[in-house]
């Protein structure tokens, strides 16, 4: 596997990478700190495109002043041997100023529409940081699918909207929620928790067991699934709420009635961290 540090590096492998018309890019846009989830992103990357690029960049802008941007935890070495073992052909791990090369002068991407709600409403700035990044990312390096979470499905509806906007002629693909066997969902900042706040931070995957169980028996109305997931909450008080929602997932906008596809999230914190969690009902 080979480490590319330039845009120039990224666009010519690229190039090279389509050597047949037969050759396709998977490109798994990630910030480091790989775990399983993301291995399951590089397996799904391998198993669909003939050429699989992994990227790590640890994205300032999408870091508010007073969040984790400093502490998020960065493991260049692990995280190389693993999207190696996963088969990826070249890792892409640029420096702040080769995406940002005017600094906070540089062009964003704005989506007014998604970008104060859900994880946008209580972190602003966020999805702009995300959907500006994603754009150089997949500019520089033209592949034909993009690889994310479900975990960030907020995230997704950005990237989509993205993509669709700017007419970039790339697939988005969310693979499935990857979790612990006690049913927490991965994520980098689960480092962070402490065994008590890990042991409470459970209790975000129990509100969504629980509304998944509730719609498996023909329950639809939103505010009952809301109201039956704050029930749920009200079990670990030292979990702060950010919020609980039922929206569409491509506009975000909160629905009334749950229908197939339809975004149950919840985004709470134990201790400091913020932990995100969700299902698409069916
Ligand atoms: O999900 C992430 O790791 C990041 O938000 C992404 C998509 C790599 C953009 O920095």
């Amino acid at each position: 596997m080979e480490v590319l540090r330039t845009v120039t590096e990224l666009r010519q492998w690229s190039r090279l990478s389509r050597c047949t018309a037969a050759s396709t890019i998977g490109l798994v846009p990630t910030m480091g700190a790989l775990h399983a989830g993301h291995a399951s992103l590089i397996r799904a990357a391998r198993a669909s495109c003939s050429h699989a690029a992994v990227s790590i960049f640890v994205n300032p802008t999408q870091f508010g002043p007073r969040e984790d941007f400093a502490r998020y935890p960065r493991s260049f070495d692990a995280d190389c041997a693993l999207a190696a073992s996963e088969g990826a052909h070249v890792l892409f791990a640029p420096a702040v100023d080769e995406l940002y090369p005017n600094g906070p002068d540089s062009t964003f991407v704005e989506i007014p529409c998604l970008s104060n709600r859900l994880d946008g409403a209580s972190r602003p700035g966020h999805f702009r940081g995300v959907a500006t990044v994603v754009a150089k990312l997949l500019i520089a390096s033209e592949p034909d699918r993009a690889f994310f979470g479900q975990k960030d499905a907020a995230q997704v509806a950005v990237v989509r909207r993205l993509t669709a906007d700017l007419r970039l002629a790339v697939e988005i693909v969310a693979c499935p929620i990857v979790r612990d066997p006690d049913g927490l969902a991965l994520s980098s900042r689960n480092a962070y928790l402490t065994p008590a706040e890990r042991g409470r931070a459970l209790i975000l995957s129990r509100a969504i067991r629980q509304v998944e169980s509730l719609v498996a028996q023909g329950e639809r109305r939103a505010a009952m699934l809301i109201a039956s997931a704050h029930g749920v909450f009200a079990c670990e008080p030292e979990v702060r709420i950010d919020y609980v929602a039922l929206v569409d997932w491509s506009t975000l906008e909160p629905v009334e009635i749950a229908v197939p596809g339809t975004l149950f999230a919840v985004a709470a914190w134990a201790g400091s961290t913020r932990l995100i969690d969700n299902s698409i009902l069916n």
